[in-house]
């Protein structure tokens, strides 16, 4: 037994010195291969797709009893954490890599966390020297510049996962005028008593802050509704990510039974055709008339008026350093050291990507509400076991005007929904102190419309 160990401690320290010896050598990928081709050397040689993919390559010592276990074991946490292989692909062959994985990524570099220590132990070329690592994050860095370019930021935040609302996008006035009317229409609704704004009143944050939306004859929903504030932004619409456009979405709500509770679009068609000023004023837009496509194309391009730039963050990523107060600024900072800004990305801080709920600790388990339908999250659309409880990242764009929060509607506070997220999301039991300066963080994200600061005229 003693042999034993003292056999295994030898092998360790060869293993560190042999590593130590690697990452002295600093030999990275080819001078003479492309950045990309690089970046393609360095996911190779780290094993990172041994445990970040759906088929890794098991190595050898996988089928051995003890280290067999503890090998699969890291492959299955590894897989359920982040799946590399879009990444790869994309790179592979040109295409466009999520920046919610390119944010996940040049996290753990900088950490220094991947590959695992008692992988490189094992596989001692794997570890990421200096120059490799080096070349990895420069390499983000212009992918980033070039694929999500952040014209507004100050020099010193170009480089941030998260970035500031642009003060509009292109839109069409006369359609986004016509959507406006048609998201404030009751006849959009089969008892004309609903419209989009009953549930997304621009009045309350874009939401109607109840746990569970109420629709046509007062029946309730089983998910919460997200705000329509800045839904521009979102890579997909929904919780579950089931409408790949805002015109897709608008689609949904009409027809849902609970919602607006419409058999058919032309049911609303025929109420608004009947209206001779109206059916006048969409013809002269829409030439071909009141239907389907133009109705949630009109709704579409409104929703792209409803951006709230300006908020004190944008402000201070703008280089207006007195925008935050120090408080703020900790809470910023806390984001990203907890890894908050990995997931929730983008202008819309969210919105780029589905993740886990419950990575680091089962959330569904916990909660005191019987399993639904509607906590499958993407899994409802792509019935893949790896989708089950994946969802959309919401945005945390007006956070403070959006309560209850999660798409169960549990949470009634920021603070909360931060602490939940530590504990579920990044893996730490935040502090009071880190809770509250997160929370004072989240705050400061209130956005302007229309020239104003938005504000919730329930709750004041
Ligand atoms: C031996 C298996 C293994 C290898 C090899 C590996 N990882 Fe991981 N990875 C894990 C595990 C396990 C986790 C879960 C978090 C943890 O245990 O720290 C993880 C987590 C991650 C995460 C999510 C981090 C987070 O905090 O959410 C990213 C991103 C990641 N790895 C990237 C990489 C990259 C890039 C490489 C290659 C350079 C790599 N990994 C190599 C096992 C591995
Ligand atoms: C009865 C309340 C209700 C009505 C009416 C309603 N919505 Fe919603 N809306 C919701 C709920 C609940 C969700 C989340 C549903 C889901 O993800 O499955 C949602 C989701 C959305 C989203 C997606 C946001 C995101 O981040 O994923 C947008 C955009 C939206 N609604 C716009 C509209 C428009 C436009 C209309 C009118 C055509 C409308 N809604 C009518 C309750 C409502
Ligand atoms: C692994 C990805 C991931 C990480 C890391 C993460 N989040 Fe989240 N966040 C999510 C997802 C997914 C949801 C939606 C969960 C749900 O509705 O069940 C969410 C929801 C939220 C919400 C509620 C938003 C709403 O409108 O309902 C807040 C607030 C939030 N996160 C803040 C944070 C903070 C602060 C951190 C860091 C301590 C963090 N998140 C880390 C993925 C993540």
């Amino acid at each position: 037994m003693k042999k034993l160990r003292y056999f295994i401690y030898t092998l360790l320290a060869v293993a560190v010195i042999m590593t130590i010896v690697y990452k002295m050598m600093d030999c990275g990928p080819s001078a003479h291969l492309s950045d990309d081709e690089k970046m393609e050397a360095i996911i190779g040689s780290s094993g990172c797709m041994d445990c970040h993919s759906a088929n890794p390559e098991l190595p050898f010592y996988a089928s051995f009893p003890l280290a067999g276990d503890l090998v699969q074991e890291d492959i299955a946490k590894g897989y359920k954490f982040f799946d590399m292989t879009a990444m790869l692909s994309a790179l592979k062959n040109g295409e466009h890599i999520s920046e919610a994985d390119l944010a996940k990524v040049e996290k753990v570099l900088m950490k220094g966390s991947m590959p695992p220590a008692k992988y490189y132990l094992v596989h001692w070329g794997s570890v990421i020297n200096d120059s490799e690592k080096e070349i990895a994050l420069t390499w983000i860095k212009n992918y980033r510049a070039k694929h999500y370019p952040n014209p507004l930021a100050a020099p010193q935040f170009a480089n941030e996962t998260v970035r500031p609302i642009p003060d509009s996008v292109e839109v069409n006035h006369a359609k986004a005028h016509l959507g406006e009317i048609l998201f404030h229409d009751v006849r959009m609704s089969s008892d004309n008593t609903i419209s989009c704004a009953s549930c997304h009143s621009l009045n309350t944050g874009g939401v109607d802050n109840k746990q569970y939306s109420i629709g046509v004859y007062g029946q309730t929903g089983g998910v919460n509704a997200p705000t329509v504030y800045n839904a521009y932004f979102n890579f997909v619409q929904f919780w579950d990510g089931r409408a790949v456009t805002l015109a897709d979405q608008a689609a949904g709500p009409p027809l849902n039974p609970i919602e607006m509770g419409n058999d058919s679009f032309d049911e609303i068609c025929k109420k608004l055709s009947a209206d001779a000023q109206f059916n006048k004023a969409f013809t002269a837009v829409y030439p071909d008339g009141i239907n389907e496509k133009n109705i949630t194309n009109a709704i579409e391009e409104y929703e792209k008026t409803l951006l709230t730039p300006n908020s004190r963050f944008d402000k201070f990523l703008k280089g207006d350093s007195t925008a935050l107060t120090e408080n703020e600024i900790k809470g910023y900072e806390l984001f990203k050291e907890y890894s908050c800004a990995t997931c929730h990305v983008g202008e819309n801080l969210g919105g780029k990507s589905y993740e886990l709920m419950g990575v680091h600790m089962n959330y569904f388990e916990k909660r005191d509400i019987e399993l639904t339908d509607e906590d499958r999250g993407r899994h409802k659309q792509t019935s893949a076991e790896r989708d089950m409880h994946r969802f959309k990242v919401p945005g945390l764009r007006n956070i403070a005007l959006t309560a209850p929060y999660f798409h169960d509607g549990t949470q009634k506070t920021i603070e909360d929904a931060v602490q939940a997220m530590g504990e579920h999301e990044s893996g730490v039991t935040l502090t009071a102190d880190e809770n509250a300066q997160i929370t004072a963080f989240l705050r400061s994200l209130t956005g302007e419309y229309k020239g104003q600061l938005l504000k919730n005229e329930a709750s004041e």
